[in-house]
């Protein structure tokens, strides 16, 4: 695999990054991951408006622009020749001696490397749904940056796991937040819920798709809290994000949502996203 590391494409092995960057030592990094259709990247300027939102939120530019970061994502799918997958980016603050002040003039590190995913859009995970426990949301109040201290996210995934279950969706004060890495949604009575934008939840850059294909399909959306309760009794459940676009969640805690099998409207809003994006 050709990988990009601070402007060079270099083959996996031969990438380096110091070991005082402060992306290692601090997770004082931020990342996007965006998916690849077809050789063709979805939402690419979503995901780099984010990435200047969450630089700007933590003291820090963006280390290239627009352009140059569209022109490497294409190299790397063409010299990964990836079909479907995904392109991983990571800008960190630098390397500097370990001191948590950090230093207003380090070197920004990039990388950025690519994961084939044959059938991404095919995924058969899709046709059965995914099964979702609930964790506390012990996460700090700046889920809205996208930061790669991603420990709590990990943990939650692999207590789902050794559950028997797929992922797990956090809880604050009785209400979802979000999924360990994608946002949450219910429908009941036709009308879809899921958690409006906040501190508490990464703005999907797929949510903001799916919502306006959502309402552009003239289907009732709102855009609030809700409980773990009013999921459990929700006719269904699903999250969105660049890797999963529209997954169904058929059951929460060991609870089937709904007939306990994806329901109508996550397969039509998953069907609409990738044919409008891909
Ligand atoms: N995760 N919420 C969290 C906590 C996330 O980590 C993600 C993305 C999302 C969905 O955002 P988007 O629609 O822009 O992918 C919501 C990525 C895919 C990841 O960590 O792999």
């Amino acid at each position: 695999r050709i990988v990009y590391v601070n402007g060079d494409f270099v083959p996996e092995e031969e990438a380096s990054v110091s070991v005082f960057d402060r992306g290692f030592l601090f997770a004082d990094a931020v990342y996007e991951v965006t998916s690849v259709l077809d050789g063709k990247l979805i939402d690419f300027d979503g995901h780099c408006a984010r990435l200047d939102r969450s630089l700007s939120e933590l003291g820090m530019s963006m280390p290239m622009d627009r352009d140059a970061f569209l022109e490497a994502h294409r190299e790397l799918v063409a010299r990964n020749d990836i079909g479907d997958g995904l392109i991983y980016l990571q800008v960190t603050r630098g390397a500097a001696d370990r001191d948590f002040h950090y230093p207003a003039d380090a070197t920004q590190t990039v990388v950025m490397f690519t994961q084939a995913k044959p059938g991404l859009a095919e995924n058969p995970q899709a046709q059965t749904g995914i099964k979702v426990i609930s964790i506390p949301d012990l996460r700090w109040d700046r889920c809205d940056i996208k930061t790669t201290q991603l420990l709590y996210a990990s943990m939650g995934k692999m207590k789902a796991r050794a559950e028997g279950a797929d992922d797990a969706w956090m809880v604050d004060d009785g209400k979802v937040t979000e999924g360990t890495s994608n946002n949450a949604y219910i429908v009941k009575d036709g009308t879809i819920v899921t958690r409006q934008l906040g501190n508490e939840i990464l703005p999907g850059i797929t949510r903001t798709a799916v919502l306006r294909f959502a309402r552009e399909a003239q289907m009732k959306v709102e855009e609030r809290a809700f409980t773990l309760e009013e999921a459990r009794t929700a006719d269904e459940a699903f999250v969105t994000s660049a890797s999963s676009f529209v997954m169904p969640v058929v059951e929460i805690d060991g609870a089937r949502v709904g007939a306990g099998a994806p329901g109508p409207i996550a397969k039509r809003l998953r069907d609409i996203y990738i044919e409008e994006m891909r």
